[in-house]
């Protein structure tokens, strides 16, 4: 695990290098994407860089997870968030976004389709995700199989909390049940960026980086992952105890060493 401790806007810049240096050396690349309010600053400077040249054309995106039963033009349905957020603002085809069906007659036939479908594409060249105040990963809550493929789960009374303020505050109007990709499934991506800021993710970065590998944590599983960036502000890092030690390595990392 690689810890950098920066600014949002370091982090972004840092999180959008990334994914620029991997569409550029492979234009073909496979692109995990995730809703939330983390990634939206690198999202910013994807849009930036695409209107300075960089191609998503040939690029394929899959999305980590959705609520089940919005109807397809639901602002908020993932899929319609990352549109809107991401994916129409820089030339993405839409053919080449996916996303768990949510909405399908046969949820369980849809998880087995999408996993089908990441493993057609080759697997997830780079994975963007965000952390859960309660540790999540994607949308899997506490409890999760560590070896969890995609599936439904159902959304924790704090998620459903802190997504409320995507539905006018209303927490009964957030949906509870989801489809998301699992943590083995996520587990696969080759490289992972993990961002976090705020003092609401203080505990679970804590948990994510220096805790016990554990279920009631989930997003812990990433401590067996060979390639993880975990990029977090000042806040998010408040409870780490190594701080120092990520920040002088972050300082002094070799110039020829990339993220
Ligand atoms: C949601 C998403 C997660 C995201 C998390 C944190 O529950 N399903 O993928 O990581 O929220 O969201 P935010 O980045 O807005 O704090």
């Amino acid at each position: 695990m690689e810890i950098v401790i920066g600014s949002r806007d370091e982090l972004a810049e840092l999180a959008a290098d990334a994914v620029e240096t991997l569409l550029r050396r492979r234009p073909q690349a496979v692109l995990g994407l995730a809703t939330g309010s983390s990634p939206l600053a690198v999202y910013e400077q994807l849009v930036r860089r695409y209107k300075d040249g960089l191609s998503f054309e040939q690029a394929q995106a899959f999305l980590l997870d959705e609520y089940v039963g919005l109807p397809d033009d639901h602002p908020e349905r993932y899929r319609n968030v990352i549109v809107r957020d991401l994916t129409s603002r820089v030339g993405l085809p839409d053919g080449a976004l996916r996303s768990p069906d949510g909405g399908a007659a046969d949820l369980l036939a849809a998880c087995a389709a999408y996993e089908e479908a990441i493993v057609a594409a080759g697997g997830v060249d780079l994975q963007i995700v965000g952390i859960g105040a309660d540790g999540h990963l994607a949308f899997n809550e506490p409890g999760s199989s560590l070896a969890s493929r995609t599936r439904i789960k159902s959304l924790t009374e704090q998620t459903r909390r802190d997504n409320a303020r995507f539905f006018d505050g209303a927490v009964e109007a957030v949906p509870r049940h989801v489809l998301t990709q699992g943590l083995g499934t996520i587990m696969e991506a080759r490289h992972v960026v993990l961002l976090a800021g705020g003092p609401a993710k203080a505990e679970a970065v804590r948990q994510l980086v220096e805790g016990p590998v554990s279920a009631r944590w989930p997003a812990t599983v990433l401590q067996h992952h060979q390639h993880v960036t975990v990029l977090v502000d000042d806040e998010a890092a408040s409870g780490l105890e190594l701080a120092g030690y990520y920040r002088e390595c972050f300082a002094h990392k070799p110039a020829w060493q990339s993220l």
